[in-house]
């Protein structure tokens, strides 16, 4: 494949296989990553991840880690342990939203969320916004929301009130720079980040890829990778999901 020289990386003599290097695909983590930049998160700033187990949420969860911020991961309990794994500092059952500020004050010692990073949206966003608002003198930063995704709805109802009067920034994000693509591949060299690699399908089973990810169950975590059918052997068959 020819790519354009200014936009192409070269990771060599990696540890990691070509299917895991493929499952740290940049559109996740440069999204990831320039919602923390966008909101300008710091160290020790505590962090709402949603979506965690997916592409975009475990991408973020390892970014929070890296730059030194606390992520708590919204995902499913059977995830739960995977997740803290990973870097979670604590899960929350996004199963259950009833008491969720006061369970998310149970992990954070009472202290609200210095910002939040949705890739879910719907009916939930408003309980993000009250986990960093519930206390605005234990703030000394504005209440900051990075919006990428709507895996949960595409419309929220949210209080004009809350945003204006608690001063709450919101940002759009799609992808990233390349300064900050220049900055993920330095990490992806020193081992810093890590593949959350789910399985791989021979690319003549796409379709076969596309049902199991469409139907994934409650185990599922990370990235499915599609290797060209004349590579399987060597780059596919050790993470195969398949039978055959
Ligand atoms: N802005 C951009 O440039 C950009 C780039 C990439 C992706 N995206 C968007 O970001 C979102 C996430 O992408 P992804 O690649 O990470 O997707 P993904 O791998 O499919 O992960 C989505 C995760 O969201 C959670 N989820 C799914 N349905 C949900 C629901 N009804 N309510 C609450 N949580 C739900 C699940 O995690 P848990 O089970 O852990 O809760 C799921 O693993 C998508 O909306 C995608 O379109 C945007």
């Amino acid at each position: 494949m020819a790519v354009p020289s200014d936009q192409f990386y070269h990771v060599p003599n990696s540890d990691l296989a070509d299917a895991e290097l493929a499952a740290l695909g940049m559109c996740s983590y440069q999204t990831a990553y320039h919602m923390l930049t966008s909101a300008n998160v710091q160290a020790g700033e505590r962090v709402l991840v949603t979506g965690a187990s997916g592409g975009v949420g475990t991408a973020l969860v390892q970014l929070c880690r890296i730059i030194g911020a606390i992520p708590y991961a919204l995902s499913q309990q059977e995830k739960a342990k995977s997740l803290l794994k990973l870097g979670a500092e604590a899960v929350l059952d996004r199963t259950d939203m009833n008491r969720f500020v006061d369970r998310l004050k149970a992990e954070t010692g009472g202290k609200p969320l210095d910002a939040v990073m949705d890739l879910v949206g719907g009916a939930m966003t408003d309980h993000f916004i009250d986990a960093m608002i519930f206390d605005m003198n234990a703030r000394s930063t504005y209440p900051r929301l990075s919006i990428a995704g709507a895996s949960g709805g595409n419309i929220s109802e949210i209080l004009w009130t809350r945003i204006y009067l608690y001063q709450v920034q919101i940002f759009g994000v799609s992808h990233g720079t390349r300064e900050e693509a220049g900055q993920l591949v330095s990490w992806i060299r020193r081992g810093d980040l890590k593949p959350v690699l789910h399985g791989a399908f021979r690319l003549s089973n796409l379709h076969r890829a596309e049902t199991y990810f469409v139907n994934r169950g409650s185990d599922y975590l990370g990235k499915i990778v599609v290797v060209p059918d004349a590579q399987w052997q060597q780059h596919g068959q050790p993470f195969a999901l398949e039978t055959d």
